[in-house]
């Protein structure tokens, strides 16, 4: 079997700091409402000069040089957002620019909201042992404050931009299991015809659907490796709400430890939220080489994805 391997992170973020007291500014809410029903205490949102295409190269550039790759030996590039700058050129392809890469990979963005960064994962593993090379450079990269809705409070308190990116490499016999898997729902909606509709979302159903979905790759993944929770060192799971991590823990049974969570400083970031937390884990030292994780993605399509992999 040939898997993927993590060998470098990078995260980026915008310059401004908004925390829930900001939001008061433009809905009725309060730091009580937004902690206690999601555990967010503070996003970031782009100012002047800042965009998905600004934190997609700055998170990548990061990953690259932590990895120890050379820009030359980088085989694919796939950047996953909802919230590109422009339908064309893609996010990918200014990335690509920006780090001077070989023109003969493949080099795209890719939309499956916030599972978007597994994936483009299970995308990048597929293009290299299609085409062949050994390294992949994932970015997961969102300017939600682009699309939200700063009049409706059901959702604009939700997220916050940002950018993570990591560095893949395809070994034989790493250890790589994957599930992936969409039901067409309409329960988050954004851009419409002309790309102008902000977001609307029916919270309660995605919240129903995440709390039981989380749980549900976990013990795909398991079942597919014939491994239990306790030979898994991490679980990664996208960053929406801390009630969604929480009740998924208690249904699985399993030590609340082991699920990392930085929501209460990012909000969702969407495709972005997963390499950001890779990236932390790894800058801090207790995401180590060698160590067993699992990701877990969910978000508007509706979409889902699980991995198993090592660092
Ligand atoms: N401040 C104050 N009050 C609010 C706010 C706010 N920001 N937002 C909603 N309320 C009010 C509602 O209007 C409602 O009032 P009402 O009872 O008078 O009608 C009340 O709070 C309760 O609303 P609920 O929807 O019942 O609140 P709930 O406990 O379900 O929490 C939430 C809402 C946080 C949105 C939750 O449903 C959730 O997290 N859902 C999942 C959303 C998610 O994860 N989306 C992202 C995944 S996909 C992606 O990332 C694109």
């Amino acid at each position: 079997m040939y898997g993927l391997r993590l060998i470098g992170t990078g995260k980026a973020l915008p310059s401004r700091v908004m925390d829930n007291e900001a939001m008061t500014a433009y809905v009725e809410t309060s730091d009580e409402w937004i902690t206690t029903r999601t555990g967010i205490r503070q996003r970031y949102f782009c100012s002047e000069g800042e965009s998905t295409t600004t934190l997609a190269i700055e998170a990548a550039r990061r990953a690259l040089e932590d990895s120890g790759v050379d820009r030359s030996e980088i085989a694919c590039l796939l950047v996953a957002t909802s919230s590109g700058e422009y339908a064309m050129p893609s996010t990918a392809c200014m990335v690509h620019k920006a780090l001077e890469l070989n023109e003969d990979i493949p080099v795209m963005d890719l939309g499956a909201a916030c599972a978007g960064f597994l994936y483009a994962v299970e995308t990048a593993r597929a293009l290299l042992m299609a085409n062949g090379g050994r390294y992949a450079i994932v970015i997961g990269a969102e300017q939600m404050s682009h699309v939200l809705d700063m009049t409706d409070r059901n959702t604009c308190v939700l997220f916050g931009d940002g950018a993570g990116a990591a560095v893949f490499a395809l070994e034989e016999g790493a250890e790589y299991y994957s599930v992936v898997g969409t039901r067409g729902d309409m329960a988050i909606k954004v851009g419409g015809p002309r790309r102008e509709q902000p977001m609307e979302m029916d919270g309660q159903s995605v919240f129903r659907f995440a709390v039981s979905t989380i749980p549900m790759c976990v013990d795909k993944l398991l079942e597919k490796s014939g491994e239990t929770l306790d030979a898994v060192d991490w679980v990664v799971c996208h960053q929406a709400n801390q009630r969604i991590i929480d009740a998924s823990v208690r249904r699985l049974g399993v030590p609340a430890e082991k699920f990392y969570k930085n929501l209460d400083r990012y909000a969702n970031t969407s495709a972005a939220s997963i390499p950001l937390a890779l990236a932390e884990l790894r800058e801090s030292g207790r995401l180590v080489s060698g160590q067993r994780m699992i990701m877990c993605g969910f978000g508007g399509g509706l979409t889902w994805a699980g991995v198993m992999m090592r660092a």
